[in-house]
């Protein structure tokens, strides 16, 4: 029995559907230019938790607004965590998500970070599996376009005191996506953060919280201001060392060719543990390439480019996959271009190796599709 089969026979989701959903032209005029995050299916799944009863009245019900009391704790102490993964349409027709259960295990990670309700994973699954099959038109069928599906939860005990919650509320809405990059994949310039930090030791950087991405946008607003596409954290503690990139991990390329080697910066408990990330170790090693988890501080960087021994950098992440990083700028390190400032071969070889898997392009090695419908 596969764990998917386990989830489905344990939770059994209630399916209330909409009864006026969206007409096919209207839908069809959606997908030809979903944009991101723009439109919404026409079902969501929810499911409560209280403190006596536990996890319960899972049900796929028409997607709609939320009545919130004003004194709805996570609205003022900010209870609340997110994931991201898509859903993808293959040649066949058939529809399939990507290492679903590790953004189950993530989620359940952040609900602990912050004293929240953790969800069973294989509800988080069996939620995915129910919105999937009941939305299974708002699939594009393009290539590179996808279904996104953001799974959040939120603390919904009423009350001004400042405690863990007892009761939370799951939501799992789903929003057609076109390509990220639609003009094709263009490398982007970076602002290293000096004065702003995303994530501290022993805060909140590895869950998957909203808080996180609150506290980022003063930081992504500075980037803006310089000409720059994304943000780049540094530590906390010394601001020197390499974490993220905005809502994405990266990895740098050392070398070319048979000697081309990765290393991305290990997991510190202040990144946010990218699943992308994680399966890019993989296919790297897949490809014959070796890579590795380190540290990268920013003058291993400058120099690394200044000598020729950094070739890439890219960010990795679900939203666009792989984006190539061609030009750094800071306000204390000065600024430079990774070679010269275009997409490298590396780059673009695992960004296609991965989608050729995620889109059942290649076999599915390692076995991370999680097959809907
Ligand atoms: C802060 C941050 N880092 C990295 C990632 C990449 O994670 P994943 O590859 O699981 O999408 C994300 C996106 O979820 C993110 O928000």
């Amino acid at each position: 029995m596969t764990a998917t089969e386990t989830g489905s026979r344990l939770w059994n989701i209630s399916t209330n559907p909409s009864t006026s959903p969206t007409p096919s032209a209207e839908r069809d005029a959606i997908l030809a230019n979903p944009g991101f995050g723009r439109n919404f299916t026409d079902n969501m799944v929810r499911a409560k938790w209280t403190a006596d009863k536990g996890w319960r009245d899972a049900e796929l019900v028409p997607y709609g607004p939320l009545l919130l009391d004003p004194a709805t704790n996570f609205i003022h102490y900010g209870q609340a965590i997110f994931e991201g993964l898509k859903a993808y349409r293959h040649a066949d027709g058939s529809i399939k998500t990507f290492r679903p259960f590790k953004n189950a295990q993530r989620f359940a990670a952040s609900a602990r970070r912050l004293a929240m309700a953790e969800l069973p994973e294989e509800l988080f699954v069996a939620s995915i599996e129910a919105l999937v099959r009941q939305d299974h038109e708002w699939v594009p069928t393009d290539a590179e376009k996808t279904l996104y599906l953001r799974p959040f939860m939120f603390s919904t005990e009423i009350g001004l005191g400042v405690k863990p919650a007892d009761s939370y509320e799951y939501l799992l809405i789903a929003s057609p996506a076109g390509a990220y990059w639609p003009k094709g994949l263009k490398p982007v310039s970076v602002w290293l953060s000096d004065d702003y930090v995303r994530a501290a030791p022993g805060g909140t950087g590895e869950a998957k919280c909203a808080g996180n991405y609150a506290a980022s946008l003063i930081a992504q607003a500075e980037a803006s201001q310089h000409g720059c596409d994304q943000v780049v954290w540094l530590d906390a503690a010394e601001r020197r060392w390499i974490e993220e990139m905005g809502g994405m991990n990266l990895y740098f390329v050392y070398g070319s060719g048979d000697s081309a080697r990765l290393v991305t910066p290990r997991l510190t408990g202040s990144l946010l543990p990218g699943i992308t990330r994680d399966s890019l170790l993989t296919v790297a090693a897949d490809l014959g390439m070796r890579a590795d988890e380190g540290q990268i501080s920013v003058e291993d960087w400058k120099e690394g480019c200044e000598s020729g021994k950094i070739t890439e950098v890219f960010a990795c992440g679900t939203a666009a996959v792989i984006t190539p990083v061609g030009e750094v700028k800071s306000r204390t390190h000065g600024s430079w271009s990774v070679a010269d400032g275009g997409t490298g071969p590396v780059t673009s070889r695992l960004r296609q190796e991965l989608l050729d898997i995620q889109t059942g392009v290649i076999p599915d090695r390692h076995n991370w599709l999680h097959a809907i419908c």
